[in-house]
């Protein structure tokens, strides 16, 4: 016996790794590209944000510096409105309303301003001047810019400026957009994590059902090839009778098939040797037991007969006496001699020499014999079937089952046919008797089983004999034959096609 394998790495392992490396290497590679394009992608997206964000910046930088330059322009202009309004006479030493309520009018027709007011220190308004612009006018942080100047007495001169609201709106736009850009750039930062674990999350979720998938098929397998491995360790310890019965009809399935047609060969060709065996052993007894007994049978009969004949008394008795020894002993004498005959003819079987032979050839010759020729039914095959043999032995073959056949039904028909199937011809043997008791099927080949009174039981022993030397065999067909009685199936092989 080999000594077991140290380790043993099983299909199930096997099956698992193997199906976990064919799930996941495909998910790693796809994910470590989808990572690649989504960094390119990004940087390419982050390259665009770097290239426009100086233009921007500068732009509302720019916008920035024209909104304060705008304001230092509203300033400069309220100072100049004012110096120029105070070198009017219009303040002292009464303000002179409706002249002043003019020039403040004539601001608005000539300059940005949009309202023009004169207060006193208390707040109280002298004159003013409003635009039919300005009431309707969105207000916003710096739309309507207001510039407060003395005048004189402690006059004071307000002016509100406005600036055109659709070039505000385009420069506060800018604002946003910058703005947005900020949230955009945060949101892509956060998008690869949120990735990365939807994938490890498939990941996981393919592991667990690839694992459990392979362990499933894994087991299913493992189970089938341990049932074989049962069935093998059962044939090695001797048991031809193991089978195993292994489902699916996938390789195993056939595997399981070959391996029982196999074990039944082997079953058949124990059988076979044994049978070859035992009859070799026979022929050797046989041999020796066919000399030993026929020498002393003539001198004994010849001694016999001279008691018989020597005697001259005449004692009646003695003499009837006399002759009833004379007749036992002439009896078991032929029935020695019919044994020795069976010994000599088992011991002397000769060796088979098969060549190409027509089975009606034989089955001719076996119709001639004159005690089986009203006896036989003889259906021959369409075509012709040849087989290798030896024509005297396989007559002899057929010739035992004929006899026996004729025995189990002494009035009946012995029906002879013969078939080519494949590589082997079978010749069928059916007779009309009462069969075989199923208790006897297989004892009926052994040497010296015989149920007649004057059978040696040599007949179908010698016959299997015959068929086994030829590379055939000899059986009794389990269902009886067609005709009700026993059939008796000659295997041979057929002849090589010419
Ligand atoms: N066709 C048959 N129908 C029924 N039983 C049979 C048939 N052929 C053989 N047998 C049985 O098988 C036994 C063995 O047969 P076998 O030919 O070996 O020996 P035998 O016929 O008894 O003796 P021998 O062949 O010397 O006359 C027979 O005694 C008989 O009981
Ligand atoms: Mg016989």
């Amino acid at each position: 016996m080999r000594p077991r394998r140290p380790m043993r790495f099983g299909i199930q392992f096997k099956l698992v790794v193997g199906l976990l490396l064919i799930a996941i290497v495909p998910l790693l590679v796809s994910a470590l590209l989808v990572d690649q394009i989504g960094e390119v992608a990004q940087n390419f997206a982050s390259n665009e944000a770097d290239r426009l964000r100086p233009p921007l910046v500068k732009a509302e930088r720019a916008y920035r510096e024209l909104v304060a330059a705008r304001k230092a322009a509203y300033r400069e202009a309220g100072r100049r409105i004012a110096g120029r309004l105070r070198g009017l006479p219009l303040w002292t030493p009464e303000v002179d309303v409706a002249a002043a309520q003019r020039e403040l009018g004539r601001l608005l027709a000539q300059e940005e301003v949009a309202r023009a007011v004169v207060t006193r220190a208390d707040g109280t308004i002298v004159a003013q001047a409003v635009s039919d612009l300005l009431p309707g006018q969105p207000t916003g942080r710096w739309r309507d810019f207001t510039v407060v100047e003395p005048l004189v007495d402690g006059l004071r001169l307000e002016l509100t400026f406005v600036a055109r609201v659709d070039f505000l709106d385009d420069l506060e736009e800018l604002g946003y957009v910058l703005a947005e850009r900020r949230d955009v750039d945060a949101f892509r930062r956060g998008l690869p994590r949120s990735y990365r674990t939807a994938f490890l999350l498939l990941v996981g979720g393919v592991v667990v059902v690839v694992t459990a998938a392979s362990l499933v098929l894994a087991r299913r397998i493992t189970r089938r090839v341990e049932q074989l491995a049962a069935g093998t360790r059962e044939v090695a310890r001797g048991n031809l009778a193991a089978r195993v019965d292994v489902p699916g009809r996938d390789e195993l399935g056939e595997l399981s098939d070959a391996f029982n047609r196999m074990v039944e060969q082997l079953e058949q060709h124990r059988a076979q040797i044994g049978h070859l065996q035992k009859m070799s052993a026979w022929q050797d007894v046989a041999r020796r037991l066919a000399h030993e007994i026929k020498n002393p049978l003539t001198p004994i009969q010849l001694a016999v007969q001279q008691v018989v004949s020597s005697y001259r008394g005449n004692d009646e008795r003695y003499a009837a006496m006399l002759r009833d020894m004379q007749e036992i002993v002439e009896e078991e004498i032929a029935g020695l001699r019919r044994l020795v005959d069976a010994f000599r003819s088992l011991s002397r079987l000769p060796r088979a020499q098969p060549e190409p032979l027509d089975v009606a050839v034989v089955v001719a010759d076996l119709a001639r014999e004159p005690e089986f020729t009203d006896r036989l039914a003889v259906t021959p095959p369409a075509d012709a079937v040849t087989v290798r043999g030896d024509r005297l032995l396989l007559r002899r073959l057929l010739a035992n089952l004929v006899e026996n056949a004729v025995h189990a039904a002494p009035d009946g028909r012995v029906y002879l046919a013969w078939e080519r199937d494949g590589d082997v011809a079978r010749v069928y043997v059916d007779d009309e008797g009462p069969g075989v008791p199923p208790d006897r099927r297989d004892a009926i080949f052994e040497p010296y089983i015989t149920s007649k009174e004057h059978g040696t039981g040599l007949g179908l022993a010698i016959a299997k004999k015959i068929a086994l030397d030829h590379g055939g065999d000899l059986a009794l067909a389990p269902e009886p034959a067609p005709a009700g009685g026993a059939r008796f199936v000659v295997t041979l092989p057929v002849a090589a096609p010419a």
